[in-house]
């Protein structure tokens, strides 16, 4: 079966990205499986520091590996937004197919500095393991924000710089990288989210010329989404629009059948719902 690797290459050659989408249980999992079998295409599944303090670090590899090997299918799985060098050694050790330090609210050089130390210790383990940097800050949580994070890199000087992008990759040897360009984790209660910049997303990829992760897509329009891949995104996180169309299913499910005591009985519209969502948004990442 090919490698993550290789779908990278794949999608980055033909202008579409790869779907990443965060879990916290198995029929989030099970709702992302099936949208992407029916769109068929590779599809990463995401667990941040607490998503997989909640699921458990090996139980998420087991998941995961098992549904690649039962279905032959290109299912894959990041560690994602892991926030120190010993959380970055235990997904790795775990068998993670693909992991990010997130070093975005530390200083360049020290952020430099823990990359290289994780990508280097990736490397040594299993050179085909996907290792993914970021710089430049745009909030920490996939929720509903009533005003924007706060320090979120969103005006023309904090974004992330093509000069940073370029030094980052280079001293760092990272496979992936994950820029501020206007995006932000979370959604907007009241309000569009911020408008990306495409033109400095193109500036980034022409420097660094590895696959750029547009991070925190939730509340992006399809157009802004094809503009970005054109521009050089080759995969998209989307994590608070899943919780949101499963939070609102499981409490419309309890609602309406207030006896109901079976969880596989009344998770079946939430798994639904997330299915749902990620069939949209592969369908749009696919150009279908
Ligand atoms: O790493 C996770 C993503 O960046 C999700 O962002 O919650 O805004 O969709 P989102
Ligand atoms: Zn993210």
């Amino acid at each position: 079966m090919k490698t993550l690797r290789e779908r990278l290459t794949e999608a980055r050659a033909k202008k579409v990205a790869v779907g990443h989408f965060n879990i916290s249980n198995l029929e989030t999992l099970w709702g992302i499986f099936h949208a992407a079998q029916n769109i068929a295409t590779p599809v990463i599944i995401g667990l941040s520091d607490g998503e997989r303090d909640f699921v458990g670090v090996r139980q998420a590899v087991a998941l995961v590996k098992s549904l690649r090997e039962q279905f032959a299918y290109p299912i894959f799985i990041n560690a994602d937004h892991v926030s120190s060098f010993e959380r970055y050694k235990e997904v790795i050790d775990a068998g993670f197919d693909a992991a990010m330090f997130d070093g975005s609210e530390l200083p360049l050089a020290e952020n430099i500095k823990i990359t290289k130390q994780c990508v280097e210790y990736a490397r040594q383990k299993n050179s085909e393991i996907i290792t993914e940097g970021e710089i430049g800050f745009i909030g920490k949580s996939s929720k509903i924000h009533d005003v924007l994070p706060v320090g979120a890199a969103l005006t023309e000087e904090m974004l992330t710089k093509p000069i940073d992008a370029k030094k980052f990759v280079a001293e760092t040897g990272v496979d992936l990288l994950a820029p501020a360009i206007g995006n932000i984790h979370g959604m907007l209660r009241n309000a569009k989210n911020p408008a990306l910049h495409i033109g400095r997303i193109k500036e980034i990829s022409e420097v660094v010329n590895i696959p750029l992760v547009l991070h925190g897509g939730s509340g992006s329009a399809p157009e802004e989404f094809q503009a970005a891949i054109a521009a050089g995104v080759t995969i998209v996180h989307i994590n608070t629009e899943l919780r949101v169309a499963y939070r609102q299913a499981l409490q419309k499910s309890l609602q309406e059948n207030p006896e109901e005591i079976a969880p596989y009985k009344y998770l079946k519209e939430p798994l639904k719902a997330v299915q749902k969502v990620v069939e949209e948004k592969l369908r749009v990442f696919n150009k279908l």
